[in-house]
């Protein structure tokens, strides 16, 4: 591909990370995704979690009916584990397609997780179904204990928890999700990418912890793994831009409404369903990678959850997109990831 592409026709991209949350809040953001993307993976966060078939179906229903039946849009749900789940639950959400994957948090890892897992091993009988049957397990990828600073927390998960738990299940189909450090980068690369893969968020993409604190602290780049060091950034980069199956997108799309980010406690996360994948062709063209950008976007994920490649096309156009300032959900609003700033790229039907 030249260096003055004009125009990217590719496949149709998937989302294989996203929280839409529920009711109000839904309701609103639910159009970013949809625009952009056939599919997205759905996470089960929600103040309640889905942890069961009746609400997962119950959810999937309220997100169809928030898209005011443009059913174009499929989403993929998932299951909150808990030590309560059981394998006979998983499994017959799995064969019935109810549930396209399974999401451990560790306990005490991001929003929603106080019900999240404590040990991994309270969960054997759960992952040796999940082993048998081919479920992907889809994982936060961060050791949770005050004593390990949080800049290492992924490192550190990768060494106690994800390494032990491939050796024991080494059929298990594992999703690292938003990953964002070096080794993580060198550790997916080193293993099968029939099993193990990695999701990676525009934000980690684009920015390094120093951002984080420009010009005062940016309770808006405040997500959960935390922004790294630039070398971090740098390492993940690199590993999208040579086509490698191992990773894939997953935005990790994370509205919180404004009140509650700049709280005295703020929440984690970042709404960039309305530019991410124009983040990510920007990341491509500076990477001079743009000929990797459907493998990426539109193939590996589908390979690693064995589903069809998509059948439609979007096309991408070299023309200025001026990012959505603000989104209003009743009297709050969510204010997205690179508010009211301009992308080089569009969608060629805006
Ligand atoms: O920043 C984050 N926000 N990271 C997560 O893992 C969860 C997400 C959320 O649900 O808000
Ligand atoms: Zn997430």
């Amino acid at each position: 591909m030249s260096k003055f592409v004009k125009k990217i026709k590719i496949i149709k991209p998937d989302d294989w990370h996203v929280h839409l949350r529920d009711n109000e809040i839904l309701n609103q953001v639910i159009k970013y995704t949809g625009k952009f993307y056939k599919r997205a993976v759905i996470m089960p966060n929600l103040n309640s979690p889905i942890t069961s078939c009746l609400k997962s179906i119950a959810y999937r229903n309220r997100i169809l009916k928030s898209m005011h039946l443009n059913y174009k849009f499929k989403p993929l749900m998932t299951c909150y584990l808990t030590n309560s789940t059981s394998p006979k639950e998983l499994e017959f959400g799995f064969s019935k397609k109810i549930f396209v994957a399974a999401k451990f948090y560790p306990n005490g890892c991001t929003t929603n997780s106080k019900t999240g897992i404590k040990k991994i091993s309270d969960i054997t009988p759960v992952l040796e179904c999940m082993e048998k049957i081919g479920m992907p397990l889809l994982i936060h990828g961060e050791e949770i204990n005050q004593n390990i600073d949080i800049y290492d927390r992924e490192a550190k998960f990768i060494e106690k928890t994800l390494d032990p738990l491939r050796k024991k299940f080494p059929k298990l189909k594992i999703v690292l999700e938003h990953i964002t450090t070096k080794e993580s980068v060198e550790y997916i690369k080193n293993n099968d990418v029939n099993y193990l893969s990695a999701t990676i968020t525009p934000h980690h993409l684009m920015l390094n912890r120093n951002d984080m604190f420009y010009g005062g602290i940016q309770p808006y780049l405040y997500c959960l793994p935390i922004l790294k060091k630039n070398k971090h950034r740098m390492a993940l980069r690199k590993a999208i831009s040579n086509g490698d199956k191992h990773f894939f997108l997953g935005s990790d799309t994370a509205p919180h409404l404004h009140k509650n980010k700049i709280n005295m406690l703020g929440c984690a996360g970042i709404f960039n369903a309305p530019s991410s994948l124009l983040s990510y062709v920007k990341v491509f063209e500076e990477m001079r990678a743009l000929k990797y950008l459907q493998s990426f976007c539109s193939e590996n994920g589908p390979k690693f959850y064995n589903m069809p490649i998509n059948k439609e096309t979007i096309t991408i156009i070299k023309k200025p997109c001026k990012i959505i300032k603000k989104i209003n959900v009743g009297r709050n609003v969510i204010i997205p990831f690179l508010s009211g700033e301009i992308l080089n790229w569009s969608i060629e039907s805006d």
